[in-house]
């Protein structure tokens, strides 16, 4: 599958995703991210859901400190960033088109001690999974990734697969279409799916979701 552009009609958005780089601030570092959207799409470019998760995990909403993570469609990898500088060790994936950039991101901004704590891999959702194991990861973390109707059964099945009975999604999106309601009728088919933060300035909701019962202490 090609890496499209994202069809998001917005000028102001529109204006966004061709600056070559941005630039932001989360827990006393300075994460400047490359980005290329004529060349590489959507994988290109930070997404506002990926800001909206960080800013959450900055503000203490979940503790990964010390935690196993993967990230799916990691893009610029910003998010897999910022969970590697709160202390968390981090599997950063996309798709194969996507890596060499998502890979330079990574290491120009990651301190040399903290380089070890981050791998880039790739994970074509649905495909290949017995590359991961499933319960290595306490969290999966996701950033805009609700948004190719076509990948949602993949998606799923990766979630399914990776999940553990302590394993905790959580999954950043903008409602745009119809379609991402759908995708989130199939995960509370299968998980126990809640809404932990809504951010109205970019209309970004935070979900988490788990295959048991949510656990009050994480
Ligand atoms: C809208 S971008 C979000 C990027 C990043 N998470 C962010 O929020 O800035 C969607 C990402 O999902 C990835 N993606 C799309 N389909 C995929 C698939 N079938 N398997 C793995 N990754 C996929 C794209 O390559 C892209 O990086």
């Amino acid at each position: 599958m090609a890496l499209v552009p994202y069809d998001d009609t917005a000028v102001g958005a529109l204006q966004k995703l061709h600056i070559s780089s941005s630039t932001y601030h989360f827990f006393n570092h300075t994460i400047q991210i490359k980005q290329n959207w004529k060349q590489l799409g959507v994988a290109a470019v930070v997404w506002d859901a990926a800001v909206v998760l960080c800013t959450y995990l900055e503000m203490g909403g979940i503790d990964l400190r010390g935690h196993s993570v993967i990230e799916l469609g990691a893009g610029t990898g910003l998010l897999g960033i910022v969970a590697t500088l709160l202390g968390a060790h981090v599997t950063i994936t996309d798709r194969e088109a996507a890596l060499a950039f998502l890979e330079s991101n990574v290491q120009a901004n990651l301190p040399p001690d903290l380089q070890p704590k981050a791998v880039v891999k790739e994970l074509t959702w649905g495909r290949d999974l017995m590359n991961f194991s499933p319960g290595d990861f306490d969290f999966i973390l996701g950033a805009d990734i609700i948004y190719l109707e076509e990948t949602f059964v993949d998606l799923l099945w990766t979630l399914e697969h990776l999940c553990s009975e302590h394993t905790v999604i959580l999954l950043s999106c903008r409602i745009r279409y119809e379609r991402d309601q759908n995708f989130l009728k199939m995960l509370k088919g299968q998980f126990s799916v809640h809404e932990v933060h809504y951010d109205p300035s970019s209309d970004v909701h935070i979900f988490k979701a788990q295959r048991s019962a949510p656990k009050e202490d994480l």
